[in-house]
């Protein structure tokens, strides 16, 4: 094969990489696992879990909240580190690339579709599940928690008691009202209005009947407490105490699938008659939309200065969601996604469009994916600009800045800007096919990653100045 340039090269070694090695690494996680030994990092022995330790199992499955992904067909990986140091997570860095195996990174596990604990290729599950200590800087002031009194109500309304106006008159009130109330919307074949203020009743009652008198909001509705008790009494938890804040394992296990939209303008009456329908057509006790506020603050934060774009100018962020607790039941997943899948089409004409806003915390891989091998800017705009607009371009310019080759990738990553020669899709082809035999460059991609990366660290370690971001 003859490429372009040796920079090229090394660009073309790095993406086929691991999908060489998916080919070949696959029975030899032993070498990764010795690997990891020999890095400097103290006694990573004792957070690191294979197939044939005895709670691998339980590592794998405590923190997979959706219970679409625990199924036999889910891709399991070849190890999963805890890290108690960073130094455990540098080795397993290290490792991984230099055996070819994909990483994914879990926190909570609260992934929708579950891109931090599942890979196509063979991986490595970073977990960290260790890491979960609070610190509160005071002087800074950079946590904020029990500002005082918190209000808190939960109304529900039905459709004989006037849900339609009052959803009207939420979406032109919602956005503007006092910076220390929101009042999220919950819809099923009903209205639920639950809101959080920060403040008293006294405060409260007042604002109400003047800017959303319909709700016939009366003091017996409202609750004061904590504001870390209202976080406990938000999620619907019949708890009264904090304990339950602790609790890591979910109180229903389920599966579950979501997706996300931003309103720009009011759905129209005749919109959520369809909407209605949709919910009883569904009969299934655990599906809802919710409607989150936005404004505030929202609208101070101009859209160029952090990644998350959805600022100002939106009405409300849409969840849709659905759960079900037939753990391994394809018809009823395939029913409820389906479902999900109804009333997304049907929101189209009054979502946001060009793109079509997405929140990314609600990952929702209908609205596209990157491919195994090589994804262009263009491709991954698909679903990039839904997400993020254009801060889309400058995550990529960054990416390609500190990972030119792509090393951390999943389904939906920032991809790479750096451009690849023609050769790679027939080289992809050839890996996507059954002919193996021809190992003969995979040195060739072994030696030149390292040396890329050795020329970097190299480089890095000569040069004292810190690079200029521009
Ligand atoms: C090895 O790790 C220890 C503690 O993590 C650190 O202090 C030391 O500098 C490291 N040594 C090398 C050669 O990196
Ligand atoms: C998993 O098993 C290996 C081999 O027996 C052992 O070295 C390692 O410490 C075990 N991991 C944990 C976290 O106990
Ligand atoms: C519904 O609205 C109508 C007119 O807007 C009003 O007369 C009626 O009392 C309302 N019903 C309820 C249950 O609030």
């Amino acid at each position: 094969m003859k490429y372009p340039s040796p920079y090229l090269t090394v660009v073309v070694i790095g993406l086929l990489f691991s999908l060489a090695s998916s080919a070949s690494h696959t029975h030899d996680h032993e070498h990764f696992l010795q690997c990891l030994q020999l890095q400097n990092s103290t006694s990573i022995s004792e957070v690191v879990y294979t197939p044939s330790n005895s709670s691998y199992s339980s590592i794998l499955h405590f923190s997979i909240q959706n219970h679409r992904f625990l199924s036999k067909t889910t891709p399991k990986p070849l190890v999963i580190v805890t890290p108690l140091h960073a130094s455990h997570v540098q080795a397993t860095i290290i490792c991984s690339q230099l055996h070819g195996l994909q990483i994914r990174t879990r926190s909570g596990g609260h992934d929708f579709e579950g891109v931090s604990y599942i890979s196509q290729l063979p991986f490595v599950i970073i977990d960290l599940i260790n890491y979960r200590n609070i610190e509160v800087d005071a002087e800074t002031r950079t946590a904020w928690v029990q500002a005082g009194a918190t209000i808190v109500f939960r109304v529900e309304r039905t459709l004989e008691q006037n849900a339609t106006i009052l959803i009207m008159k939420w979406q032109n009130v919602a956005s503007k009202l006092h910076e220390d109330l929101a009042i999220r919307l919950e819809l099923t074949t009903k209205a639920k209005f639950e809101a959080l203020f920060l403040g008293g009743k006294d405060k409260l009652i007042p604002l109400m009947q003047e800017r959303f008198p319909e709700l016939g909001l009366v003091k017996e509705d409202c609750t004061e407490m904590s504001w870390i008790e209202s976080t406990v009494y938000m999620v619907g938890s019949s708890s009264k105490s904090l304990q339950v804040l602790l609790q890591r394992t979910p109180s229903l296990p389920q599966s579950y699938k979501g997706k996300s939209d931003f309103l720009k303008h009011p759905i129209p009456e005749s919109g959520l008659e369809g909407i209605w329908q949709l919910f009883k057509e569904n009969g299934d006790k655990f599906a809802f939309m919710e409607l989150f506020p936005y404004g505030g603050i929202m609208d101070q934060i101009p859209q160029s200065k952090l990644p998350f774009p959805h600022r100002s100018g939106n009405l409300c962020l849409v969840g849709y969601l659905d759960s079900w607790d037939q753990h391994g039941r394809d018809e009823v997943a395939q029913k409820q996604i389906k479902w999900i899948t109804r009333i997304y089409s049907y929101m189209e004409p009054f979502a946001s469009n060009s793109p079509r806003a997405a929140y990314l915390n609600y990952r929702d891989l209908d609205i596209g994916v990157n491919n195994i091998g090589y994804t262009s800017y263009e491709q991954a705009s698909l679903w990039g600009l839904k997400y993020f607009k254009n801060n889309f371009n400058r995550l990529a310019n960054v990416k390609t800045k500190v990972d030119p080759l792509n090393f951390f990738r999943y389904k939906q990553s920032i991809p790479s800007l750096m451009k690849f020669c023609s050769c790679e899709n027939r080289v992809a082809e050839k890996f996507r096919g059954e002919e193996m035999q021809d190992n003969s460059y995979l040195d060739e991609f072994m030696e030149g990653t390292h040396s890329f990366y050795k020329n970097k660290r190299n480089k890095a370690k000569s040069n004292t100045q810190v690079p200029e971001d521009n």
